[in-house]
């Protein structure tokens, strides 16, 4: 019989290329998500790329922090185990806002946590970020480098770690991975689904938007690093990449008695600048992305690249795709959804 998996946060970018792969994984999946910085229609797209796995897919609008709303999903359907994406996700935003931050990403946290218990499962698949480490000390960051906040995003991230550190500390039944995502882009190969522009942040989005004539120009933050072409280095790594890494983590926490809390870096180990990523998305898109030189963004860290071989080993994963794909993948996206999901068509077929 088919595993049920709940998937918080499932119709966001992530989410969705998540829940995606467990349904083609066999699992069967419920999307709890507020909607707050996704569409309905993501799920509507979604059912579409499940072909004959479409049934599988239920979809529940909520929020973590309402506890009966949890109770009742979880007293509903016996779960194997939870992917935990659901959190707000903008470091600016959470500079201004911190208690906004606490309320969603911990609260709601430590509501799902709560449920969880009372309901007995007890596998967790926890989205947490590169963002834990800081300013990175050296590069590759293997999983052992001193965790640092840098903004209370972050710090959320690291609190919700430390939470299920605990959490496991005191009941040994739990098993519970912590996945630390590098630079997140591209798409689904299908153009279906992708990264709705809710805010301009990353800079794939700003590419993107450059590239779609949404704005005049992308600021490139700071060219006189001691990098290859002076721009900084990141690990971008495709979003079907990540949604994979996912089902393993999955099946890592279904098949490892005493797990523990274990965490994996899911990057692709190879640095690439931002220059480097405006000339691919060129050449993916054939459109020029107009750039402004600008001086450095405060706080940018000037190489960012992830040790992967833990994840490798023990998640018997790899990521697979290449900057090429990601920028070829992201461009489908793009170009046919240059207002995300809510486009005029979309809003006449529904
Ligand atoms: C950001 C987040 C981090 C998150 C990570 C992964 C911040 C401070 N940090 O980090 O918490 O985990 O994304 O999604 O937001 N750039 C430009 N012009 C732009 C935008 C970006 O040149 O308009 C450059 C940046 O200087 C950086 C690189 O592009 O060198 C990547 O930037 P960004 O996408 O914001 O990611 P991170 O800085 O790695």
């Amino acid at each position: 019989m088919a595993k049920n998996v709940l998937v918080t946060g499932g119709a966001g970018f992530i989410g969705s290329h998540t829940s995606l792969a467990l349904l083609e994984h066999g699992y069967n999946v419920t999307v709890i998500d507020n909607l707050e910085n996704s569409k309905e229609e993501a799920f509507y797209r979604m059912k579409e790329l499940a072909g004959d796995r479409k049934d599988a897919l239920t979809f529940i609008k909520g929020d973590l922090r309402d506890f009966a709303t949890l109770d009742k999903i979880f007293a509903e359907t016996k779960f194997t185990a939870v992917v935990h994406f659901a959190a707000r996700k903008y470091v600016n935003e959470s500079v201004e806002d911190p208690l906004r931050y606490y309320d969603h990403n911990v609260c709601g946290t430590v509501n799902l946590a709560r449920a969880m218990q009372k309901h007995g499962v007890k596998k967790l698949v926890f989205s947490s970020s590169c963002t834990v480490y800081g300013n990175p000390q050296r590069v590759p960051i293997d999983e052992s480098h001193p965790l640092c906040a840098v903004s209370p995003y972050g710090r959320t991230k690291i609190i919700n770690e430390d939470i299920f550190r605990d959490l496991h500390a005191s009941d040994k039944e739990w098993r519970i991975v912590l996945l630390r995502y590098f630079n997140p882009v591209g798409a689904h190969p299908s153009g279906r689904i992708g990264e709705d522009q809710v805010k301009l942040n990353n800079l794939m989005p700003w590419v993107q938007a450059v590239a779609l004539g949404h704005r005049p120009e992308l600021a490139v933050y700071g060219t006189d690093y001691a990098t290859e072409d002076g721009t900084c280095v990141r690990d971008y790594i495709h979003v079907m990449d990540l949604a994979e890494g996912h089902v393993g983590a999955v099946r890592k926490t279904e098949e490892t008695e005493g797990l523990g809390t274990v965490a994996y870096n899911l990057g692709t180990g190879k640095g690439t600048t931002v220059l480097q990523m405006v000339h691919g998305f060129e050449a993916a898109s054939g459109l020029k992305v107009k750039t402004k030189l600008v001086g450095r963004r405060p706080g940018d860290a000037e190489a960012v690249w992830a040790a992967t071989d833990t994840a490798e080993r023990e998640l018997g994963w790899k990521a697979k795709l290449t900057v090429k794909d990601m920028c070829e993948d992201q461009w489908r996206w793009a170009s046919n959804n240059p207002d995300g999901y809510d486009t005029a068509a979309t809003a006449a077929a529904r």
